[in-house]
C-alpha cells in the first residue's frame, strides 16, 4: 500500500559494545551477589564494559555512526541531524552529539542530546522522525548510547549487576511507501523522579567534598518499587498503542523491548499477548545498557526483519518515563 504522507523510515542500524566482558562470576568476586540471583532476577549473564581512562560515551556514539555511515553507504557530510540519547554525556555540554558530529565529519550537520534515561532512545527517535515527516530533513541520525559503568558503585550489590555499557544508532530518511514510523505514545510522571536518579552533579547539588563521599555521583535507584511501576507502565502503554492502531497479536512481527528486566518484559509480552518467539532479547548479554538497549536490540535482530514487518517498541526508565512507538520495517536485509 501506498500513500502521500511522508513517513521516518529506519533506513539502515549499527551497534557498538566495548570488547571487555563483565560476567555474574566476576561480580561475584567484587560483591556480595550469585550467578543464581541475578539470572533468576534480571535474566542478566555478563555486560560490557569500557575500560580505560578519557573515554566517554562519544566513542560508543562515534563507532555507531561510523559503521552505520559505512553500511548505508552514506557521506558525512550530508546528514542533517544527530539526536544522541543518554544520561551519561562525556560532559553536560558540549552535548556528546556534537562530540560525535565532530568525530565522523558531519561538517553540515546540527545536533543536540536528549535526556529521557530508559526511553530515551524512544523519545529520539519520535522526535527525529518529525524532521523527517514535516520535509525538514532528508537524513537524521538517532543514537540511543550509554556508559553506565561511569556511574556505578561497583562495591554495592543492587546496580552494578544490572547495568553495562553500549549504544546503537539508526538513520532515518523519508519513505512513500508507508513503511516507517506508523504511531507513538510517550508519557513522563516526574512524581517518580526520586526513585530513579544521579543525585549531584546538576546545578541542584553541585559536585563537592560532600557529595562524592555521600555517593551521590552513583546512580540512585529503588529497585522493587520502580520494578512495579515499570511493569505496570510498560504493559499499559503498549497494549494502548496496540488498541490505538487496531493491532492484534497477530499482527505484531516483534515486540523490541527496552532490557531492564527480563520479567518486566515478559509481564508486557504477556499483557500483547505475543508469544515468545516474537519478543526480542539480548538482556543476557548486555544488561541495562539505558538508551542504548533498543536499537542494541535491531542490530543484533536486524537479519531477522523482513520489509513490512510490524514492530512495537516499549521503554520504562528514570523520570519517569516510559512509551511505545509502531514502525513498519523498511528494508529487508541481505
Ligand atoms: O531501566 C530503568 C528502569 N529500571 C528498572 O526497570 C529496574 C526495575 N527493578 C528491578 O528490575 C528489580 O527490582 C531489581 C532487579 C533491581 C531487584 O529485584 P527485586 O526482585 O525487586 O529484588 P529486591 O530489590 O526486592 O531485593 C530482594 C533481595 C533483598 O534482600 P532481602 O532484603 O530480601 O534479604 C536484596 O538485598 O535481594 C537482595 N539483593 C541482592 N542479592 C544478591 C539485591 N541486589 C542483590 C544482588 N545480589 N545483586
Amino acid at each position: 500500500m501506498s500513500s502521500n504522507k511522508i513517513r521516518a523510515s529506519i533506513t539502515g542500524v549499527h551497534g557498538y559494545v566495548p570488547n571487555y566482558i563483565l560476567s555474574n562470576s566476576e561480580l561475584e568476586k567484587l560483591v556480595d551477589t550469585s550467578d543464581e540471583w541475578i539470572v533468576t532476577r534480571t535474566g542478566i549473564k555478563e555486560r560490557r564494559i569500557l575500560k580505560g581512562d578519557m573515554k566517554g560515551t562519544s566513542i560508543i556514539g562515534t563507532k555507531c555512526v561510523e559503521g552505520l555511515l559505512e553500511k548505508t553507504g552514506t557521506s558525512a557530510n550530508d546528514i542533517d541531524l544527530i539526536i544522541c540519547a543518554t544520561v551519561t554525556p562525556d560532559m553536560f555540554f558540549p552535548s556528546t552529539a556534537n562530540l560525535i558530529a565532530n568525530n565522523v565529519g558531519a561538517n553540515n550537520s546540527y545536533g543536540f542530546d536528549l535526556s529521557a534515561a530508559c526511553s530515551g532512545f524512544l523519545y529520539a527517535l519520535a522526535t527525529g522522525s518529525q524532521f523527517i515527516e514535516s520535509g525538514a530533513h532528508k537524513k537524521v541520525i538517532v543514537i540511543g548510547a550509554d556508559k553506565m559503568s561511569s556511574i556505578i558503585d561497583y562495591t554495592e550489590r543492587k546496580n552494578c549487576v544490572l547495568f553495562g555499557d553500549g549504544g546503537g544508532a539508526v538513520l532515518l530518511e523519508p519513505s512513500k511507501d508507508n513503511t516507517g514510523i506508523q504511531d507513538y505514545i510517550l508519557k513522563s510522571d516526574g512524581s517518580g523522579g526520586d526513585m530513579l536518579c544521579l543525585k549531584a552533579g546538576g546545578s541542584l547539588r553541585p559536585a563537592s567534598i560532600k557529595t562524592i563521599e555521600n555517593k551521590e555521583h552513583y546512580i540512585y535507584q529503588e529497585g522493587s518499587s520502580v520494578f512495579k511501576f515499570a511493569v505496570t507502565n510498560m504493559a499499559n502503554v503498549s497494549e494502548e498503542i496496540m488498541l490505538k492502531n487496531n493491532l492484534t497479536s497477530n499482527d505484531i512481527s516483534y515486540l523490541v523491548p527496552h532490557q531492564a528486566n527480563k520479567r518486566i518484559i515478559d509481564a508486557t509480552a504477556n499483557r500483547m499477548g505475543v508469544g515468545p518467539e516474537k519478543v526480542l532479547l539480548n538482556i543476557e548479554k548486555y544488561g541495562n545498557t539505558t538508551a542504548g538497549t533498543i536499537p542494541l536490540c535491531f542490530w543484533d535482530f536486524e537479519k531477522k526483519f523482513k520489509k513490512g514487518d510490524n514492530l512495537v517498541l516499549a521503554a520504562f526508565g528514570g523520570g519517569f518515563t516510559w512509551g511505545s512507538l509502531y514502525l513498519k520495517w523498511s528494508y529487508n536485509t541481505k
